[in-house]
């Protein structure tokens, strides 16, 4: 078929007209950067793990000297292994911004960095929200915003400004173990959602004491490895890198993002640290970023010691200041320092590079109010740990919690039910809280503090002790935990067995796993509790979809918790015993088998199976679960599918509506999306393309017509040669399972 191509710059038109604007220096930093000297523009460069300066767990002052007194040091990151209380908060702060401001030879403060993932991971006390991954299970951009919101103003009634965070990796590869903190496979729905997390984060202004800078992360590609372990090598087609994983940036960059952190890995066979065309040619040129750009742990010297592109450590240096890095998270040591002043001196590394990436790093502090006040402040103090804060955490587990199985609407359960509970998230704090949580892995259970419970506690509160049964221990792997004798010797007691399985707590790299399958004791629990004849309910705490195809059958009701954080044992109960509707619907698909693992987002040859000539479908998608999919306690249905014209010409909206009733007998919340479909295209079209989801809650008997409107951007795509661009021709818009054709064409 012929089709004419029409190229139109659509969305980097915004970016240009940014990346023009505003590009004179702030006069307080032309005046600043006048007066430095090369080691403490360089020290400004230089970010040190707070670890560096402790001896026995304490702060040791000459060794803080030494980094912010002799090495001129711009930045600090990360907590001492554990959180700490806002006290110790308070006196580190204090203690750092003391020595910065009146003991070294510029007297700029420290700009703070931390890891606030999914809520204040370093500050006890603080409120955990579900990780990403469950976020997007609920579809709803205005939590993850408060989300983010809260997380900001306990970041900073901690004493810090700038947080890690959001991840805008889209989940692709789901062996990868951080997985969770990712907002799923789509590449939409992690604009939409790391877009608000951006907002809430930073759109107070940075000045605000409910705000912190945001660090969008990490540029770019690091989310789908091919092996699937962290860290290491991605390869993705420009048509790929700019159509699935550059849009969550650019939704970041809109909303204001001031800093970036770039991806550790290589993408193509090059390190993104190295990289002048993602650090400058799409970073800065594309997107028009002018924030902050920081590398992850150690990546520099890694591109000597790990990537091989340096062949010493001076010349990682070099390669990475010359290719756009600002900072440098060394952080064990001082030699970015040194090597880079070296390099500043023997005309290596061009001052102009220096200045702009200082210029960059006295920019933020100036934007947060550093100069003005550097140490903790009152009024950010008062907002730490109130109360509604847990409300927002159990509103969130509630809307992610997804209901993926019920036969016999065995869900919800009567409060009457004797409950034979086992598995080995039962009584774990680590599995339902996930990386990142008081402490860096998650794992250590005495962090948890009394904010938060355990499935066994949450259930104890609803049954009392009397109807719980459970010898569940919080030692994740303890053999009781699946002891099969304990099961066939209690579930004659019981009317209902509730298996809480799936994984412990992990982040990084120490969550490789080599087999996406549960692993075998967990299966062979299930199926001796199938065995018994009683009734059995999966809930699925964990940070990727394992697979459970083995024992999905046998199951009478499935729910995934994913990583549902402080208030998630309290929303499993609360859905388990029906006091709320489930609404969460699957952000990614979830595997049928370990080694078929396509994304609903496929191309037409994703389906070919040429075992007769020209056939198509034969189990090309066949997830477990599709994207999308989650059950609800009442039944929704839609009516037509309506679009405002068939035929629309290039520039103009289509308007699409539907109406959803609600015909069950309970009140339930429902999240919609809507695809497009591309018929044919000169790159190969995916056949469904999420371009808009919405969630409403509808009454019994209740309808609500869903209105979408949807641009020209929505039918473009990424060409061949990387430009965006849409070609007229025929579209479908599929919701709920209905589906609309209709025309682009190009106006006569
Ligand atoms: C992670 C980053 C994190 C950094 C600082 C790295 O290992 O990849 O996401 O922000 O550590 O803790």
């Amino acid at each position: 078929m012929k089709i004419t191509i029409l190229k139109i710059a659509l969305l980097f038109q915004v970016f240009l007209l940014q990346a023009q604007q505003g590009t004179e220096q702030d006069p307080r930093v032309a005046a600043l950067l006048k007066t430095m000297s090369v080691e403490e523009k360089v020290g400004q460069m230089t970010q040190i793990n707070l670890g560096v300066f402790m001896t026995n767990d304490q702060l040791d002052i000459e060794k803080l000297r030494n980094g912010i007194v002799n090495k001129n040091i711009g930045s600090i990151l990360n907590a001492n292994k554990h959180a700490f209380t806002i006290e110790q908060w308070t006196q580190l702060i204090t203690t750092v911004q003391d020595m910065a401001t009146k003991e070294s030879s510029a007297k700029i403060p420290i700009l703070y960095g931390i890891d606030a993932i999914h809520g204040t991971t370093y500050t006890q006390g603080s409120t955990l929200f579900p990780h990403n991954i469950g976020m997007a299970a609920t579809r709803n951009p205005s939590l993850v915003k408060q989300a983010a919101k809260i997380t900001a103003m306990e970041v900073r009634a901690s004493g810090i400004r700038w947080n890690f965070d959001p991840t805008l990796g889209v989940g692709r590869q789901p062996l990868w173990s951080r997985f969770e903190e990712t907002f799923g496979e789509d590449s939409y729905l992690t604009s939409v959602l790391g877009g608000s997390a951006v907002a809430g984060y930073e759109e107070d202004g940075l000045q605000s004491t409910t705000a912190v800078a945001s660090c969008m992360k990490h540029f770019m590609g690091y989310s789908v490895p091919l092996s699937g372990k962290d860290r290491t090598p991605s390869y993705i087609p420009t048509t790929q890198l700019k159509e699935i994983f550059l849009p969550p940036f650019e939704a970041a960059v809109k909303n204001g993002t001031s800093t970036v952190m770039i991806n550790s890995g290589e993408v193509n066979g090059v390190p993104v640290h190295a990289s002048s065309y993602y650090l400058q040619d799409i970073l800065r040129d594309e997107l028009g970023f002018k924030g902050l750009a920081v590398t992850d742990w150690e990546d520099i010297i890694r591109l000597h010691t790990r990537h091989r592109v340096a062949s010493t450590p001076k010349e990682a240096v070099k390669i990475a200041i010359n290719a756009g890095i600002d900072m440098s998270m060394v952080p064990v040591d001082y030699s970015f320092y040194d090597l880079l002043v070296a390099l500043v001196k023997e005309g290596e590394v061009p001052m102009t590079r220096i200045d702009e990436a200082v210029g960059r790093i006295l920019q933020l502090k100036f934007d947060l109010g550093l100069f003005e006040n550097p140490y903790t402040e009152k009024e950010a103090v008062k907002n730490f740990g109130k109360k509604e804060y847990k409300e927002v955490a159990l509103e969130a587990a509630l809307e992610s919690i997804t209901l993926l199985k019920n036969e016999n609407n065995i869900l919800p359960l009567s409060k009457k039910t004797k409950i034979l509970l086992m598995g080995p998230t039962a009584n774990n704090y680590g599995s339902l809280h996930g990386a990142w949580s008081y402490t860096w892995q998650g794992k250590d259970e005495k962090a948890y503090g009394d904010s938060t419970e355990t499935l066994r506690d949450a259930f104890s509160d609803y049954l009392g002790k009397r109807k719980l049964i459970s010898n569940a221990t919080n030692v994740f792997d303890d053999k009781e935990n699946t002891s099969i004798d304990y099961l066939n010797e209690n579930a004659p007691k019981a009317d209902v067995i509730v298996l809480a399985i799936g994984e412990s707590a992990y982040a990084e790299s120490p969550g490789s796993i080599h087999d996406l399958n549960l692993p075998a004791n967990q299966i062979a629990l299930a199926k001796a509790a199938y065995a018994t004849g009683k009734p059995v309910i999966l809930l699925l705490a964990e940070g990727r979809p394992r697979v459970i195809s083995e024992i999905v059958e046998g199951a009478a009701a499935v729910l995934n918790l994913y990583r549902p954080a402080s208030q998630g044992a309290l929303a499993t109960t609360q859905i388990v015993f029906g006091e709320v509707n489930p609404s969460g619907v699957l952000p990614f698909s979830y595997p049928k088998h370990a080694g078929d693992v396509v994304p609903y987002d496929r191309k037409g040859t994703d389906e070919v199976t040429e075992l007769i000539p020209d056939t198509y479908g034969l189990g090309a998608y066949d997830p477990q679960w599709g994207f999308g999919f989650g059950m609800s306690y009442t039944s929704f249905e839609y009516g037509d599918l309506t679009l405002n014209k068939t035929k629309i010409n290039i520039g103009e909206d289509l308007h699409v509506s539907i109406p959803v009733t609600n015909t069950g007998k309970r009140s339930g919340k429902v999240s919609v999306d809507l695809y497009v479909s591309d018929h044919y295209a000169s790159v190969t079209p995916s056949l469904l393309k999420l371009k808009r989801f919405t969630k409403v809650a509808l009454k019994p008997g209740e309808t609500t017509t869903l209105e979408f409107v949807l641009k020209t951007e929505d039918l473009s795509f990424i060409d061949a040669q990387g430009n965006r661009i849409v070609e007229p021709g025929t579209f479908s818009i599929t919701v709920a399972g209905k589906r609309q054709g209709f025309t682009l064409a190009i106006k006569e």
